[in-house]
């Protein structure tokens, strides 16, 4: 049937929704006709993710091409500089200090923006605002270009993609990102805590010698992985606070609030495959995958796996989450999984203070599901729960 993917045609399947739901079932790991070897089960997932013989490094990834040596494209001793670099920006002493100081400014802001109006356009409008606020901080970016850098970032998404978008445009808004990094680094307003600041104190210093063209790649790629994937994960969580599954005044409370943010993470993973590269001949669950072999590993089948979530498709807010692996597990978890949880939080709190209901007026049941996966072609109304006080 046109416009279905069917396990005749796999390398359809990564551009669709929920792509390893068209694989046969019974199975965990798949050798499509393209070579690939897309890994779905949870238990599979996880086993392929932290495997020291399956790699994320590969000359001839988009990502490395555009970005140059950086810490998603990078193993070993290599890897571990790059996370060493970028650890101090993200501590939890450090989460809690912009959880007093930088979020609540941008939270209220955003918030206030939303209360008493209806949008068609959600996560091009408004997604971004509080993830470039907190990421251009952090780095010692001049909160003024965060639009520009915006506007910039959002298309190198592709670059993350399997199958790749790599374009002319999407080099182009590279080399105009890295030269806009150049210009904030030389500038003498760069804070001493800036991300920018220590990567240049301390980089002869951890185990990795940077050049500047390798700072700002750094720099780069922390961007496009702290602003992007939060974008895309709160238009997802609006959607569902939305979508009226309880009652707003239930998150009120702390831990339910908690709970509905996990559930929304397992449900809706915006980053939903994860691609890496077979050094050896390995196996995953028993199935022999050959060296050199490409291994597509779904975050979002992971997280669908009714062995370990029942009724997983169900929002059960309050289930038992172990086995949810939105932030990826092994060597390149996400270190920015305590900020992002953080910053969610706030914002679903300051939500719920402020508006009487958020309602979904309009919904096409859209799914945008590259990297980042977020709901598309919904109408949202943020209803007033009281005057702004002057
Ligand atoms: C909803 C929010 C987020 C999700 C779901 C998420 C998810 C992920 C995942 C799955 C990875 C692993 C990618 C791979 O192995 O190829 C990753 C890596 C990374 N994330 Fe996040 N992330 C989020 C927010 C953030 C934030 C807020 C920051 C920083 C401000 C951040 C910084 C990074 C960095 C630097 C890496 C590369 C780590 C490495 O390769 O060792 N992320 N993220």
């Amino acid at each position: 049937m046109p416009g279905v993917a069917t396990a005749e045609h796999p390398a359809d399947l990564l551009a669709r929704p929920y792509w390893y739901r068209h694989l046969p079932s019974g199975q965990d790991v798949h050798r499509l006709d393209n070579g690939l070897y897309a890994v779905t089960g949870n238990a599979a997932v996880q086993e392929a993710l932290a495997h020291p013989e399956i790699v994320a490094e590969h000359p001839l990834k988009a990502s490395a091409r555009a970005f140059g040596p950086n810490v998603l494209d990078a193993d070993g001793p290599n890897h571990r500089a790059f996370r060493a670099l970028l650890a101090p920006a993200l501590s939890a002493g450090r989460v809690a200090e912009y959880k007093r100081t930088l979020m609540p400014g941008l939270v209220d802001a955003l918030v206030e923006s939303l209360a008493g109006i209806e949008t068609d356009d959600f996560y091009d409008s408004f997604a971004h605002k509080i993830p470039y606020g907190i990421v251009c901080t952090i780095l010692g970016i001049d909160p003024s270009l965060e639009d520009r850098f915006h506007k910039l970032t959002r298309p190198l998404a592709r670059l993350l993609d399997y199958p790749t978008e790599e374009t002319e445009q999407t080099h182009a808004n590279v080399t105009e990102l890295l030269r806009l990094i150049e210009e904030q680094r030389a500038a003498t307003t760069v804070g001493e805590q800036s991300l920018l600041e220590t990567i240049e104190r301390t980089r002869d210093r951890k185990g990795i010698s940077l050049t500047d063209s390798e700072v700002r790649s750094t720099a780069l790629l922390f961007f496009l992985a702290g602003t992007e994937t939060s974008s895309a994960f709160i238009t997802s969580l609006v959607y569902c606070m939305g979508r009226g599954i309880f009652g707003l005044g239930e998150l009120a409370d702390e831990d339910v609030r908690d709970a509905f943010v996990e559930e929304v993470l397992r449900l809706y993973p915006p980053v939903q495959t994860i691609v890496r590269f077979a050094v050896e001949d390995v196996e995953i669950q028993g199935v022999r995958v050959p060296r050199h072999s490409a291994v597509a590993a779904s975050i979002a089948g992971a997280n669908r796996d009714p062995r370990v979530f029942e009724h997983p498709d169900r929002f059960q807010p309050g289930r038992s989450l172990k086995g949810s692996i939105p932030f990826a597990v092994g060597s390149h978890a996400c270190p920015g999984a305590l900020l992002a949880k953080t910053e969610f939080s706030l914002l679903v709190e300051k939500l719920v203070e402020r508006c009487s209901d958020i309602v979904i007026t309009r919904d096409r049941l859209g799914v945008e599901s590259q990297s980042f996966a977020h709901p598309t072609g919904f109408s949202v109304e943020f209803k007033n729960k009281q005057e702004k006080r002057m």
